[in-house]
């Protein structure tokens, strides 16, 4: 059970989401098979979940949602999205793997060349974690170099040489890294604050010779962490000068803040791009795309190894091209302007409630509340919000039906199941927790 000062689970002991917690924690480690699911950054027990539909949750109580989390990003069209389910129903009925190659992966690989400039080729995984480790692999064996420069606060999941200073769950939890990751990996990897063009500068000029410079373009997994002006350009142009590969993980960004995501919203682009999330529709997959000369040295053309049981796995490509063909200009202007409204409703709601110091950072697509009187532009200053105060805040959200990201490191993720009405639900929830934990404060402070 989650312990400490923010404890709310007295009234949640009798419930069915309590009792499968009790039981999950006797047989997986914390109770869940990936640790921001706890809920332990706000204080509480986790919520399981028995069905969504569209932009809504419902749990094993009954009590219904609005979500944010949408499975932390690949939902862009929120849950059972009808064109979604019939084609992994199509293709399940054909078989769920084949060990062999299937007709979907040419048109998935086909649309995601048409849709990112940078990318000529691609190879699928099944996870963006993989799909990091085969970026990081080609990028050293392009370059005949191992130091890899990566931004505190950006998190390429779970490769042993990029959790310094990782953001997400590793954020969450104050974790600086994991035990258990080999110390020549972690010297292999220069860790650099984001939108600090000195210390990028410092990191890539004296040293050994840099394989790569691995980003979030647009950093999600500290909260949503825009660059400053001209950052991203630094980034391509200190690649360029020192040799290295410029990698840009879009496991968030890809497909959702654009059609072509954040290399064509910013327009810097990419020797290599990670992928994951909205390209498998909400089944397992990731994808490593760039330029073919790069992507050609992947075996069998070439002998940089990297292979998987289910990669380009049929009931994925399938959700992965549906979700894909959904997606057109239209639905790109409709999910900004909703994202904006969001954004825009919390900053009122804030005000509304009391004037709480609050920064909403929103991107098309993605936003975060964070609890700060100046604006964060690094993992230090998301470090540095009341992060108690956002805690209350999403346990009063969620007991007001409204399911945000249990974490301030990460990002709400609005879909295009998100209607006016879902839009206008949360604000009202927002501007009752807002004040909730504006009197909890001044009960603080008068105590
Ligand atoms: C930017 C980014 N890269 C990589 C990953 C890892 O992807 P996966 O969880 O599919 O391994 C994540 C996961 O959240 C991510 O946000």
């Amino acid at each position: 059970m989650a312990t400490g000062p923010d404890v709310v689970t007295a009234s949640l002991t009798d419930t069915r989401s309590a009792e499968l917690y009790r039981r999950a924690l006797e047989v997986i480690p914390g109770g869940v098979n990936s640790p921001v699911r706890a809920m332990q950054a706000i204080g509480r027990d986790p919520v399981f979940v028995e069905r969504g539909a569209g932009a809504e949750l419902v749990d094993v109580d009954g009590n219904r949602y609005v979500d944010y989390v949408c499975s932390w990003g690949p939902l862009i069209h929120g849950h059972a999205h009808p064109d979604v389910l019939a084609a992994v129903c199509d293709a399940a009925a054909r078989g769920t793997s084949f060990g062999a190659p299937t007709p979907g992966e040419v048109e998935l690989a086909t649309e995601v060349t048409r849709r990112m400039a940078t990318v000529d080729m691609l190879r699928m995984t099944s996870s963006g974690t993989e799909a990091t480790m085969t970026a990081l692999r080609l990028a050293r064996a392009a370059t005949g170099r191992e130091r890899v420069v990566k931004f505190a606060g950006a998190y390429h999941g779970h490769v042993d040489g990029l959790l310094a200073q990782a953001g997400s769950g590793l954020a969450t939890q104050g974790l600086p890294s994991s035990p258990g990751v080999p110390a020549s990996a972690a010297a292999a990897t220069t860790v650099v604050a984001w939108n600090d063009p000195d210390a990028l500068l410092a990191a890539t000029t004296a040293g050994e010779p840099v394989a790569a410079i691995v980003a979030e373009p647009l950093p999600a997994n500290m909260g949503v962490v825009a660059p400053r002006d001209g950052f991203l350009e630094l980034l391509r142009e200190r690649a360029d000068a020192t040799g290295a590969l410029l990698v840009f993980d879009e496991v968030i960004s890809g497909f959702r803040v654009a059609r072509g995501g954040a290399q064509e919203l910013m327009g810097v682009e990419a020797d290599l791009t990670i992928i994951g999330k909205i390209l498998g529709g909400g089944l397992p997959a990731g994808a490593v795309g760039g330029r073919a000369e790069l992507l050609r040295m992947l075996a069998p053309s070439g002998d940089v190894y990297q292979a998987g049981t289910l990669s380009g796995n049929p009931l994925a490509v399938a959700a992965g091209l549906a979700t894909l063909a959904l997606l057109d200009e239209h639905a790109y202007m409709r999910l900004a302007t909703a994202t904006e409204r969001l954004a825009a409703g919390l900053r009122e709601a804030a005000a509304t409630a009391g004037g709480y110091p609050v920064q909403v950072a929103s991107l098309p697509g993605l936003l975060t509340v964070f609890f700060s009187e100046r604006p964060v532009a690094n993992l230090a200053d998301a470090r540095a919000c009341d992060l108690r105060a956002h805690a209350a805040w999403c346990r009063e959200l969620l007991s007001r039906g409204v399911y945000a990201p249990p974490s301030q490191f990460e990002a709400w993720f609005p879909s295009l199941a998100h209607t006016p009405e879902h839009v206008e639900r949360t604000l009202d929830a927002a501007t009752a927790a807002f004040a909730s934990v504006g009197r909890m404060r001044e009960e603080v402070g008068a105590g």
